[in-house]
């Protein structure tokens, strides 16, 4: 009770803060999203993620190189395929020489210390931009699994360290975990994308891809309600996710992340595994814009997000600030 407490005197000034402060960041705790593209000394500029590129094989050996150096030790792959590869089933996801299964053969090639976590689902490969094949105008769960499981076992071949579903199929963790052990990459792990909300901040991840859900001639839903969540909705990411780790999932993750650090905290309160959040495209856009029109400061807001994904309970951040803030953090 004042006056004998006096919360300032914690406060008085950067050596007291430094001392008694809760949450700290660094590089380890970050992992860098990567988009990849075919050809050679490509880096294209995706105009709604300022900063971030699609990057040819050669270009991201180098980027993983850099990283690397930096202190981050996980990249997730996504990759740009050609419009002439996609068909319903997304076929081109268990090519063995596929432009993801080289991505991760070439990560580790120049970089073996680095956690390779591939993204699997079937959006980048399906004609019809979702995450699931599309039947009689529905997202058919049952037939997509079978699709998840050839796809992650590819991903394992060429060296995958874990697995990251992220498409909210029902049931896919249990059948990767099965699928995985069959074939005999009992080790290698499964990040899942637990708590995946169908929310509007994925618009420029979905730029950098053309992957966003296509109108057809036949039925296509027109958006991931049916299969992310519906963001009205607390208990519901708890059972995704205490769910998730019963199927056998090693990582769990909640995304995106700022709008979302109730339910970050929540399911840390739950579980006894690493929790992941993922700060979206949308999120990383918006400090970008705001910055731009010189309306808040980009190094300042982007460490206060960051700091408050991981006061609320992220053991690792997946964003497209990692390299920029690893740069702060190592000076
Ligand atoms: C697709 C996938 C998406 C993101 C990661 N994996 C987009 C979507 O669900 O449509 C979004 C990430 C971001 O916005 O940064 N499986």
């Amino acid at each position: 009770m004042f006056p004998l407490q006096r919360d300032r005197r914690l406060r008085k000034n950067q050596s007291i803060r430094s001392i008694v402060q809760e949450t700290r960041l660094s590089p380890a705790d970050f992992m860098f999203p990567v988009f990849i593209c075919e050809g050679e000394k490509q880096r294209i500029s995706i105009p709604s993620l300022p900063g971030i590129f699609r990057m040819s094989i050669d270009e991201l050996q180098r980027e993983a190189q850099e990283i690397y150096q930096l202190g981050i030790r996980a990249i997730n792959i996504y990759v740009k395929v050609d419009d002439r590869l996609k068909d319903n089933i997304g076929t081109e996801a268990w090519n063995p020489n596929g432009l993801m299964q080289k991505a991760i053969r070439a990560i580790k090639e120049v970089c073996p210390e680095m956690i390779v976590m591939p993204d699997v689902a079937l959006d980048p490969y399906s004609m019809y931009g979702h995450d699931g094949i599309v039947k009689n105008g529905k997202i058919e769960n049952d037939l997509t699994l079978d699709a998840l499981v050839k796809m992650a076992v590819s991903q394992a071949e060429a060296g995958a360290d874990f697995v990251a579903p992220s498409d909210m199929m029902d049931g896919r963790v249990l059948r990767l975990r099965k699928g995985l052990d069959s074939a005999g990459f009992s080790d290698v792990g499964i990040l899942s994308y637990s708590a995946k909300y169908a929310s509007a901040l994925y618009g420029p991840f979905r730029d950098a891809l053309d992957s966003a859900p296509k109108t057809s001639d036949v039925e296509v839903p027109k958006n991931k309600k049916t299969y992310q969540m519906d963001f009205a909705n607390r208990i519901e990411a708890l059972r995704e996710t205490l769910k998730d780790i019963e199927e056998g999932a090693d990582i769990v993750m909640v995304k995106p992340g700022t709008s979302y650090l109730d339910i970050v905290r929540e399911v840390k309160d739950h579980v006894h595994i690493p929790v992941a959040v993922y700060q979206v495209s949308g999120e990383y856009a918006m400090v970008k814009a705001g910055s731009e029109k010189g309306w808040i400061d980009h190094d300042q807001v982007m460490m206060e997000q960051l700091m408050c994904i991981k006061r609320a309970g992220a053991s690792l951040i997946t964003t497209y600030f990692a390299k920029e803030a690893a740069v702060l953090l190592n000076k």
